[in-house]
């Protein structure tokens, strides 16, 4: 059976251009990666600021939108994040996310497609990375990134350059060997 890789939106504003980039990424890796690629919007999520009685490690979820993000999280072998950054951080309902579970996150491995200004979300990635070890997550060091996004878009559609469609490939062979590598660890 196929490594299952859920490619994250993790913007959720009115008018953001998160998915504009996603479907690409998503796209992208089903035609040219082995994983079977399920697009996840935080949006469709709609998780309120965290809001569990227990810690997430003991798994017993009071609320349905956690359940719901828990069978999500649980179902994926590997992520891929597609993120901005706001004010050189992770989204807060990338934040957000993360917290809510815990086990679920373990021994899968991560990358991120990120975009922005100048900085091409570079600053929330390399914070967002520093989560990972507490949830037994492997952040995989190939990335895309998409500097000047905006360039990048015509009529909702993202266009990628040569690199960013190099960065694709690396990345997502880097997560297949890695989400193949973990497999038993994950039991
Ligand atoms: C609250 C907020 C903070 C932002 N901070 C940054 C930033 O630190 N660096 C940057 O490159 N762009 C920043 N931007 C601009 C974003 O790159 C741009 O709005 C982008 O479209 C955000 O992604 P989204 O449309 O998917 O939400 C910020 C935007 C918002 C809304």
């Amino acid at each position: 059976m196929s490594l299952r890789l859920n490619v994250i939106v993790a913007s959720t504003r009115p008018g953001r251009v998160g998915p504009s980039v996603a479907n690409w990424f998503k796209a992208y890796a089903a035609e040219k990666s082995p994983f079977d690629v399920h697009l996840v919007d935080l949006a469709e999520f709609d998780l309120p600021v965290y809001d569990e009685p227990k810690h997430p490690r003991m798994q017993d979820y009071q609320n349905d939108h956690t359940k719901k993000w828990s069978e999500s999280v649980a179902a994926a072998d590997a992520f891929v994040f597609v993120t901005p950054e706001y004010n050189y951080h992770p989204t807060p309902a990338l934040v957000n996310a993360l917290t809510y579970v815990s086990k679920e996150w373990g021994y899968k491995p991560a990358s991120f497609v990120s975009y922005g200004g100048v900085s091409g979300g570079t600053r929330a990635v390399d914070q967002t990375r520093t989560w990972f070890p507490v949830m037994k997550m492997m952040a995989v060091p190939e990335q895309v990134m998409c500097p000047m996004v905006f360039d990048q878009i015509k009529d909702g559609v993202f266009e990628p350059n040569k690199l960013q469609v190099e960065s694709a490939d690396l990345m997502l062979s880097e997560l297949h060997r890695w989400a193949e590598a973990l497999k038993p660890l994950r039991g």
